[in-house]
């Protein structure tokens, strides 16, 4: 398997072009199972996730053609889906378990086809994860759903019909697959306490190029009006705000000055307060934003993950990163998910002061981190520990890094054209 090589202590100056965004690219590739039309996104991000989500639709029947650069440039990539009216409406096990978004086909296909067969996502690295506020919001919407060897069966021997849904906490996946479903059933839907990330909305957009009536896109509260039937579209996927995030935290703790094009300083508000905070410079451009730390030490703060405005879970581990070598003591609390501190003994191990109790954990931050050989656990663990690599003294090898290629797209490029001395160690 990969490993990452840094050697860590340079300054990263330069550019670093924004790919779009995962968590938006797998929910709007779903969405083209609600239409016979084509649906063709573009900046698509090079990503494992994105194959894995192209490999589920095309063994459902889903015909994909794939345009846009192969890699390395700026335009991402290119993908018009068309799902025809006869399709397998099973998501295996073998796909599911690779990527937990897949349980996002569940919504499209109950609400065109009448039925759907998908694998329970099971565990991860991050929480128990369940899938149940799905569940309880699809069968609200009159579907009869049942779990058997370890499958979701769903089905609607009367079609969908729209109801007014007060999702009992924040659930991004969850508001999707309703969104998605809900476009397709008779009357009127509410989605209440919905999910109000900018990928949520983006989906939200995208359906509404296909046809559906939305209302509320951005709030916590979407209106849908069922419509018989939805077309295809032509969409672009929005900037990546965990990548920006964390190449924003990359600057600061290099000492370094960035600039990064093709996104949107409004997309990281919460994350941007915390960086000023702790004395980042950021300016927004005409194209992107610049980030930079010119002097004296960075200032500890603190953080509490919160559902979209609030500061995003996935941008926890590196902003601990960050934490770990600023002054002063800082805490950090995680409200979204359970055991998402997995990334703590590893960042001990170079040095780093680091204390969990229960959902909070204390950061007292140390002058140096020193590399060493570390294990990623989960997809945004590993991102900060090439964050830690870059801001630590020494080798620093990362092990396991197939998780970071399912989010990040050519992580050690953007980073190398910027001055990090860091390299992928093929095996
Ligand atoms: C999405 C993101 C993920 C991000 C997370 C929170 C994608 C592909 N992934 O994941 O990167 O970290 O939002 O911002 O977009 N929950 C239940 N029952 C359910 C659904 C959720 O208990 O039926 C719980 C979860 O265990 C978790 C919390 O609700 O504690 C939020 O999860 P959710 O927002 O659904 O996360 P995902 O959509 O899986």
């Amino acid at each position: 398997m990969d490993s990452i090589r840094i050697r860590g202590g340079q300054p990263l100056t330069g550019s670093i072009h924004i790919s779009g965004a995962k968590n938006a690219a797998l929910p709007l590739m779903a969405a083209s199972l609600l239409t016979d039309g084509e649906l063709t996104l573009s900046n698509l991000p090079h990503l494992v996730d994105v194959s894995t989500m192209a490999h589920l639709l095309a063994e459902l029947g889903v015909d994909i053609s794939m345009n846009g650069d192969a890699g390395g440039g700026h335009t991402g990539r290119v993908f018009g889906l068309k799902a025809k009216d006869t399709l397998d409406t099973t998501a295996p096990y073998d796909l599911v378990r690779k990527m937990r978004a897949s349980v996002l086909v569940l919504g499209p296909l109950l609400a065109r086809f009448g039925h759907a067969r998908v694998s329970l996502p099971g565990g991860c690295a991050i929480g128990t994860r369940p899938v149940d506020f799905h569940l309880k919001a699809l069968a609200q919407l009159g579907a009869d759903i049942e779990l058997s060897e370890g499958y979701v069966e769903a089905s609607t021997p009367k079609g969908l019909t729209g109801a007014h849904i007060v999702f009992p906490m924040v659930t991004v996946g969850g508001t999707e697959n309703l969104l998605m479903a809900a476009t397709l059933a008779e009357g009127e839907t509410v989605l209440a306490n919905a999910a109000r990330e900018p990928e949520v909305a983006d989906l939200a957009n995208c359906l509404v190029a296909m046809g559906a009536e939305i209302e509320g896109i951005g709030s916590d509260t979407l209106k849908i009006q069922g419509v018989q039937k939805l077309h295809g579209a032509d969409y672009a996927v929005v900037p990546d705000r965990i990548e920006t995030g964390s190449y924003a935290v990359a600057a600061a703790i290099t000492g370094g000055d960035l600039h990064l094009t093709g996104t949107r300083l409004e997309l990281i508000d919460a994350v941007a307060e915390i960086l000023v905070q702790a004395g980042v410079e950021i300016s927004e451009m005409d194209d992107g934003m610049r980030v930079s730390r010119a002097n004296g030490p960075l200032q500890g703060a603190d953080v509490m993950t919160e559902p979209y405005p609030g500061f995003p879970t996935d941008m926890q581990a590196q902003m601990m990163v960050l934490m770990a070598v600023a002054d002063g003591a800082s805490m950090i609390t995680e409200t979204i998910f359970e055991n998402r501190f997995m990334h703590v003994p590893e960042l001990c191990r170079m040095g780093a002061n680091i204390n969990v109790h229960g959902a909070s954990a204390i950061i007292r931050g140390v002058e140096r981190l020193s590399g060493a050989p570390v294990m990623a656990t989960d997809l945004r663990a590993s991102i900060s520990l090439i964050l830690a690599g870059l801001a630590a003294e020494g080798e620093t090898i990362l092990n396991r890094v197939y998780h970071l290629d399912r989010g990040y797209e050519r992580v050690e490029d953007k980073l190398a054209a910027c001055g990090a001395d860091i390299e992928r160690i093929r095996e």
